[in-house]
């Protein structure tokens, strides 16, 4: 009897990550990680999934049209993060491939930084941090580093899925009232409020956004918006850079009529070093980094490998972004 050999699978994983599920995929596949501490450029990515069965791709990663048509083993993208704007997804569902990523496992994470940033940003936590540092603490004062009030004040919500009821949660122990974004899929929470877009923003102390960057959320947030929002608002994002227009928004906040902006993400990003939002008081800024928690990160390596795991066993992935995608059949199937 012939014997069919069965090709080993080939995954490449494009940064380093926790090694216990690096190591259930090494059991499973041919791995290789790239170990840059930057992204692979395009080409390094191109060339490395020529011949792949599987990616463990990173948000920094771009996985478009191109890339995907020159991968023609490729079954299984899976994105190391719930957010999937770095892929195109309808190239990959018309390839047969599965885009799988992470939801659920970062939501506690990403509204823990999304809160803090709210904090840090109404209590200029990081301006008097640099006030003491540079020597500045001369005395106590009764005027000053004056914040604003997080407990009851109102929080105004753009997206209300996991993350955003997360926050709606946090709000709700610090005594505020949370008005969110109405929307078609939204869950009903006690407490929180839908409204409009116009009544949100012109009621809302703070504005926290918690929506993925889809063609008709790019710049949802803009010159129109900030126009309408309580004067001296703070606004939050931890969600994708681009749903605001950056230019609108240092206009808003050099002009006042924002009070102060606490970002996780820019667009683009990383931000430039000379980027003249990096010189306004009234921003605290951090590296993208809402799941960054070590227990958080490694769920996430976890997940992402589970969704490779479950297309070689022949699913599509249990956490997945195009879940109606007819998988492709594997090379050793013929
Ligand atoms: C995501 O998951 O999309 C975050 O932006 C990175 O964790």
């Amino acid at each position: 009897m012939p014997r069919i050999a069965r090709v080993r699978k080939k995954v490449f994983v494009t940064r380093a990550i926790d090694s216990t599920p690096l190591e259930r995929l090494r059991a499973a596949a041919a791995v290789t990680v790239w170990r840059g501490e930057m992204p692979p450029p395009a080409p390094a990515l191109r060339s490395a999934l020529a011949n792949a069965d599987a990616v463990l791709s990173m948000i920094t990663d771009k996985i478009d049209a191109g890339v995907i048509a020159a991968a023609p083993q490729l079954r299984v993208i899976s994105n190391l993060g719930v957010g999937v704007d770095n892929i195109d997804l309808e190239a990959a569902t018309h390839a047969g491939i599965a885009v799988g990523h992470t939801p659920g496992v970062l939501t506690e994470a990403t509204a823990d930084l999304a809160f803090g940033l709210l904090m840090a940003t109404a209590r200029r936590i990081a301006e008097a941090d640099r006030h003491v540092r540079a020597g500045k603490w001369r005395t106590w004062g009764p005027m000053t580093m004056l914040g604003r009030d997080v407990h009851s004040s109102t929080i105004g919500l753009i997206g209300f899925g996991a993350i955003g009821q997360a926050m709606a949660r946090r709000a709700t122990g610090f005594g505020m009232r949370v008005l969110y974004l109405k929307h078609s899929s939204s869950k009903r929470v006690a407490g929180a409020i839908a409204v409009g877009l116009s009544r949100l923003l012109a009621e809302s102390d703070y504005v926290s956004i918690h929506v993925p960057l889809t063609a008709k959320t790019r710049h949802m947030i803009g010159a129109r918006e900030f126009a309408v929002m309580k004067p001296g608002a703070i606004l939050i994002n931890t969600a994708r850079g681009a749903v605001v227009d950056q230019a609108a928004m240092l206009a808003a906040l050099k002009s006042g009529r924002l009070g102060g902006a606490g970002l996780d993400v820019t667009d683009p990003e990383p931000i430039a070093h000379r980027d003249p939002l990096l010189r306004l008081d009234n921003l605290v800024i951090t590296p993208h980094i809402g799941s960054a928690s070590i227990a958080t990160r490694a769920r996430m390596a976890a997940m992402a490998v589970e969704n490779i795991l479950d297309v070689f066993a022949g699913r599509v992935p249990r956490l997945c972004a195009n879940p109606h995608v007819r998988l492709r059949p594997p090379r050793d199937a013929a």
